[in-house]
C-alpha cells in the first residue's frame, strides 16, 4: 500500500505556494546532498500556477535538471505542447541552461519519442521530485483509464488518449514512482468526484502510483469531497 497524504489548502493559489514551498525544500536538501535536483514537472493548469510562482522567486537554479512526466505529440514550438507551457510560465523567465532541461521529443511521435525518451529517464533515476496532476477522470501524466501498458517500460507511447490530443508520450508508473518524493496538485470541483473514487479505493490510474516515497497529495477545498 502506498502511503497518501491529503494536504488540504483554502484555495487553488494557496496549493501553488506549498507546492513551491516543497520543491525549493526539496531542492536545496538534494543539493546539499548530493550537489544536483532532478525534478519531473507536469503539465496542466494547476502545476502552471505553480510555476508562475517559481518563476517570482530569487532562485539559483545550479544543479537542477528539469525532465517531464509526459507530452503531447505536437511540433516542438506548438503553444500547446506542456514543454510550451513551462517554458512561458516558468524557464523562460529565470536564468536555466539550456542542457539542463530533457524535454520528451515529442514531435517524433509516440513510438520514437519514448524509446528516446527511455534513455535519459534511464539515466536519471531516481528523480528527486516528481510532480503530477491529476484529470477530471483519475488520469495523472498521460496514463489514462482502461489503457495498460507494458510494465517493462518506463517510457511509454499513447495513441488514443480520451483527452487531446489523442498522441501522447507518458512517463509509465514505475518511472513516476523512481523518486525521492511525488506531488500530486489537484484543485476545483471538477476534481472532486475523481478525489472521492480514489479515497473509495477505485482503480484510478492515479490509485495506480504504487510508490515507495508515499504520495503527498495537495488539494483545495473545492476538490475535497466532503466540501
Ligand atoms: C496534460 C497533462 C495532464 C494534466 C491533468 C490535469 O497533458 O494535460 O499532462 O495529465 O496534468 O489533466 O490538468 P489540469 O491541472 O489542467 O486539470
Amino acid at each position: 500500500m502506498t502511503a497518501v497524504e491529503w494536504l488540504r489548502h483554502a484555495n487553488a493559489d494557496e496549493v501553488a505556494e506549498r507546492a513551491v514551498e516543497a520543491i525549493l525544500e526539496l531542492a536545496d536538501s538534494a543539493i546539499a546532498a548530493r550537489g544536483r535536483f532532478r525534478l519531473v514537472l507536469a503539465g496542466g493548469s494547476t502545476p502552471e500556477r505553480a510555476y508562475r510562482r517559481l518563476a517570482e522567486r530569487r532562485t539559483d537554479y545550479t544543479g537542477w535538471q528539469f525532465y517531464l512526466g509526459d507530452e503531447r505529440c505536437l511540433p516542438a514550438d506548438h503553444p500547446e505542447r506542456n514543454s510550451t507551457m513551462i517554458q512561458r510560465s516558468w524557464l523562460d523567465r529565470v536564468a536555466v541552461a539550456g542542457q539542463a532541461v530533457h524535454w520528451i521529443p515529442a514531435e517524433l511521435g509516440p513510438e520514437r519519442a519514448a524509446s528516446v525518451y527511455e534513455e535519459t529517464v534511464r539515466d536519471a533515476l531516481p528523480f528527486d521530485v516528481v510532480l503530477l496532476g491529476m484529470g477530471e477522470d483519475g488520469h495523472t501524466a498521460s496514463l489514462f483509464p482502461g489503457q495498460s501498458h507494458d510494465p517493462g517500460r518506463l517510457v511509454v507511447p499513447v495513441t488514443a488518449a480520451p483527452k487531446p490530443p489523442p498522441e501522447r508520450v507518458s512517463l509509465n508508473y514505475g518511472a513516476l514512482c523512481a523518486a525521492r518524493a511525488v506531488l500530486v496538485l489537484v484543485t476545483g470541483e471538477g476534481k472532486r468526484e475523481a478525489v472521492r473514487r480514489w479515497r473509495a479505493g477505485e482503480a484510478l490510474p492515479v490509485a495506480q502510483l504504487r510508490c515507495r516515497s508515499g504520495l503527498r497529495v495537495l488539494l483545495d477545498e473545492a476538490a475535497w469531497p466532503d466540501s
